[in-house]
């Protein structure tokens, strides 16, 4: 990551934040001095996530609880949440997959769970991309970091629909970094 660039911006939103590799970033970028936006599922979490660097870092944080398998009403309070706020940053990394690898037609739960993974793992990139990079073009500056997986390029026929969606976000971070 090209780190001149986050001088001229001063937030960054990540999706997933309250664990794993969205909380790395989100320490990561905080003692850079970033201020944050955390959106994740889980309200104490975010919130545990958020005092902490509020208090390790001195920045300012938001948080915003959704579920990103829902794909209708989220995205309208996730918009109106984030109004009035200079984005610099957007951090695409919220994304689930299976409980433990099977093949397509033989999973039990396909219909649910497979709706859940599309939801989540595709539709939050795109409407995430769609809430936040209009002010990015509009200052001329902004990235966006679509975080994908080795399984879009590996193959792994027990794991069909997280792969084929993983290398989705890849395409749709070449297109985050083409209009940015
Ligand atoms: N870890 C790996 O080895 C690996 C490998 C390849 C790709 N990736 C990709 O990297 C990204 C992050 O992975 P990770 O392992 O760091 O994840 P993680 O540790 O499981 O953390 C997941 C984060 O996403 C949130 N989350 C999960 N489902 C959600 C939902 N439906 N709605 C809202 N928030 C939700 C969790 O919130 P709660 O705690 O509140 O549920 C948590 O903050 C994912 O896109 C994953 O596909 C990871």
């Amino acid at each position: 990551m090209h780190f001149a660039i986050f001088r001229l911006i001063n937030i960054q939103v990540i999706t997933g934040a309250s664990d794993g590799i969205g909380k790395a970033y989100a320490e990561h970028l905080a003692k850079k001095g970033l201020n944050i936006v955390l959106i994740s599922r889980t309200k104490s979490k975010l919130d545990n996530v958020a005092q902490d660097l509020e208090k390790k870092f001195s920045v300012e944080t938001k948080t915003i609880a959704v579920d990103f398998t829902d794909t209708r009403s989220i995205y309208h309070d996730i918009d109106k949440q984030l109004t009035g706020l200079e984005i610099g940053v957007l951090i695409n990394n919220v994304g689930m997959s299976y409980s433990h690898p099977e093949y397509f037609l033989e999973n039990k739960d396909n219909d649910h769970l497979y709706d859940d993974l599309i939801a989540c793992n595709i539709y939050s990139v795109t409407n995430m991309c769609k809430i936040v990079m209009p002010g990015m073009v509009e200052r001329r500056k902004g990235v966006v970091v679509n975080i994908s997986s080795t399984a879009a390029q590996i193959p792994s026929p027990m794991l069909t629909v997280c792969c084929y969606q993983v290398l989705c976000r890849q395409v749709l971070g070449g297109f985050g970094y083409g209009i940015c």
